[in-house]
C-alpha cells in the first residue's frame, strides 16, 4: 500500500523526468494536476537557467501556476503546433489509453493532446491499471439538459452519473460545462466506448483517451521508468500486466 508521502515522491520523480524531455525553442503542451505541478517546477528553473519555452495551458489552474514560475504562454487559437505535451493522468493501462479528467480539465487536455507531435504522460505507480474503470470515468456535459443525459447514460449503458460539485454548486469546467463522474465498472473496449460516448447529444466529451500517448513516465518508488509505444493511434501493449 503506497503511502501518501510516497505517492507525492513518485509524482514528483516523473514530473521533473519529463523535464529533460524539454528542448529550447520548443512549443509545449501545459497539462492539469499535481503532477504536471513538479513538472512545471522544473521547467522554471530551466527559464531561469536561459532556456526559451513556451506553452498553451490546459486549465486556468495551470495558466496561474504558469505565471507565478514565469513560463511564457501562448493562446490556443494562435498557435498551429505544439512539439511535446506533458500531461497526468488518473489511470493508465497496459495500451496507455487513459481516463483523465479527476482535476476537470479533459476537454482542454484532449485539444491539446491531438495538436501536440508527441504526448507525455506523467503519473505515480498507483495510476497503473490493468484495466481502465476503477475510478469514475469523468465526462464533459453541456449544463442545458444535463439530466436527460444522464438518464441515458443510466439507460444506455448501466452508468450511474453523479454531477461533480465544488462546495454547495455545481462544479463548473474552464468552458462553462458540467462534469458527470460516471461508475461505470471494468471498461472492456475502451475505444469503442469513447465513439459512442462521443455521439450522445449534450456530451461534449469523455475522459476517455485512447490514442492521446506516446511515452509514459512513471514514478515507482526511487526509479522513473519510462515506456513508449510506436503508434499512439494504434498503441500496442508495453506489457501483459502493471503488477
Ligand atoms: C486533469 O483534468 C486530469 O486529467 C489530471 O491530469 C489528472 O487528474 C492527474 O492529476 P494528478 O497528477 O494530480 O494526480
Amino acid at each position: 500500500m503506497q503511502t501518501r508521502q510516497g505517492q507525492e515522491k513518485e509524482k514528483q520523480m516523473a514530473g521533473q523526468a519529463a523535464a529533460f524531455l524539454v528542448e529550447g525553442g520548443m512549443v509545449l503542451g501545459l497539462g492539469t494536476g499535481s503532477t504536471v505541478a513538479f513538472f512545471l517546477e522544473a521547467l522554471c528553473q530551466k527559464v531561469r537557467d536561459g532556456m526559451k519555452v513556451c506553452g498553451v495551458p490546459t486549465s486556468e489552474g495551470t495558466a496561474t501556476l504558469c505565471r507565478q514560475f514565469g513560463i511564457e504562454l501562448l493562446e490556443s487559437a494562435s498557435v498551429k503546433r505544439i512539439d511535446l505535451a506533458i500531461d497526468g493522468a488518473d489511470e493508465i493501462d497496459t495500451r496507455l489509453r487513459m481516463i483523465k479528467g479527476g482535476g476537470g480539465a479533459l476537454l482542454r487536455e484532449k485539444l491539446i493532446a491531438e495538436m501536440a507531435t508527441k504526448v507525455v504522460i506523467v503519473v505515480d505507480s498507483a495510476k497503473t491499471v490493468n484495466k481502465l474503470g476503477k475510478m469514475p470515468l469523468p465526462i464533459e456535459v453541456v449544463r442545458f439538459g444535463y439530466t436527460q443525459v444522464k438518464r441515458r447514460l443510466m439507460a444506455d449503458f448501466n452508468f450511474s452519473a453523479t454531477l461533480r460539485f465544488s462546495g454547495n454548486s455545481p462544479y463548473v469546467t474552464d468552458n462553462g460545462n458540467y462534469i458527470l463522474d460516471c461508475s461505470t465498472g471494468f471498461i472492456h473496449e475502451p475505444e469503442k466506448l469513447a465513439t459512442q460516448l462521443k455521439s450522445i447529444t449534450g456530451i461534449i466529451d469523455s475522459g476517455l483517451f485512447v490514442n492521446h500517448c506516446n511515452t509514459v513516465i512513471i514514478g515507482k518508488e526511487n526509479e522513473t521508468i519510462v515506456y513508449s509505444v510506436q503508434s499512439r493511434e494504434r498503441p500496442e501493449f508495453v506489457v501483459q500486466s502493471w503488477e
